[in-house]
């Protein structure tokens, strides 16, 4: 039986990671691709992980370069290329750089792998999903955003910590673009089944919330660049959720035009991820308040789409 193949686009710190993940979690064979001045050190990432399989007891092959048919009839592309935030840039201050990335990435894997699902992981994330979307040409269904599994994952990560109880018990739901304005949603979140409201006061909910909301800021002051272990991590629950047709519901950036009333943008829903790429977004009935966020932070997605779209020429 053929093994997934899973390509991995930028051998940066969120691409690397998303690899070691891949790797331990015997996903598919890995291929990490990056730009040709760094195809010894993409290689050598790649061996060096390799070299993890004996102690880890994986057995896939993982491959490094910067040769795009090495990427050949992927099944799931993880796009990681691009610039990273430094302290005081936003995500959206990477834009003019990125859409020129992302967009040639793109264009690269439809010819290479034009049957793969592509997981965007680059910034601004959802003007960056838009952007795949219209340079590989492929259906809204593959392609796809990783941001709500990140910033879920802190959400879940300060409630945890608020409980002192199991992050395997913290079910929660985040909706919106992947920027200081997403929305977290108390009413849907729970703690082994018990109302999160039940547990912790509004007013501490409230801090943990808006922390959860600039989580990528605080990990750029303390690190000096973005985050890398939980974006990955994040990137390869969804990539193994399609190669292993797990049909997972996670909070993604999917294509919606009339779901939510959006209007033909990719921006952070609950869907269902499955072998197809995206089998289903999910629409859940949101109270007024709700509604107006999850509004705001979708006309900042559009702004950002009409950014990346005068900047993809
Ligand atoms: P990094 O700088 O460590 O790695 C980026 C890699 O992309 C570099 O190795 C670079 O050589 C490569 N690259 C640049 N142009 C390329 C091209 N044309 N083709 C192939 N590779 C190319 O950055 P890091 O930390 O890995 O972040 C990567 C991107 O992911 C950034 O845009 C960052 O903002 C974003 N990010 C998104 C997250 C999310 O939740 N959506 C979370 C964390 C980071
Ligand atoms: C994050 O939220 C930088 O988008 C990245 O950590």
């Amino acid at each position: 039986m053929r093994r997934p193949k899973i390509s991995v686009i930028g051998a940066g710190n969120v691409g690397a990671s998303c690899a070691f993940w891949i790797a331990v979690k015997e996903l598919g064979d890995v291929v990490l691709i990056d730009i040709p001045e760094a195809a010894d050190k993409t290689a050598g990432k790649a061996l060096d992980l390799a070299q993890c399989g004996p102690v880890h007891r994986f057995d896939c092959r993982i491959t490094g370069g910067s040769d795009y048919d090495a990427a050949a009839g992927s099944d799931v592309v993880i796009i990681t290329a691009g610039i990273p935030r430094k302290p005081g840039m936003s995500r959206d201050d990477l834009i003019a750089t990125n859409v020129k990335i992302v967009g040639s990435v793109s264009k690269k894997i439809a010819e290479v792998a034009p049957e793969a699902v592509l997981i965007i992981v680059s910034n601004p994330l959802d003007a960056m999903v838009y952007t795949a979307w219209k340079q590989s040409g492929f259906p809204t269904q593959r392609v796809v955003g990783q941001a709500g599994c990140l910033d879920i994952a802190r959400y879940r990560t300060f409630i945890a910590m608020e409980l002192d109880c199991s992050v395997e018990d913290i079910s929660a739901l985040l909706m919106g673009g992947h920027g200081d304005d997403m929305v977290p949603l108390p009413r849907y979140t729970s703690v082994a089944g018990i109302p999160v409201s039940q547990l912790i006061p509004e007013a501490r909910l409230n801090e943990i919330i808006d922390r959860a909301k600039v989580g990528g800021g605080e990990l750029v002051k303390l690190m000096g660049t973005s985050a890398y272990y939980a974006p990955a991590a994040g990137s390869v629950d969804m990539a193994e959720a399609i190669v292993r047709d797990k049909r997972r519901i996670f909070p993604c950036a999917a294509y919606c035009d009339k779901e939510y009333g959006v209007g033909g943008y990719f921006v952070g829903v609950p869907c269902m991820l499955g072998a197809n790429g995206v089998e289903k977004v999910i629409e859940v009935e949101l109270d007024a308040t709700e509604r107006k966020q999850f509004d705001t932070s979708v006309s900042h997605v559009k702004e950002l789409v009409e950014l990346a779209q005068k900047n993809m020429g």
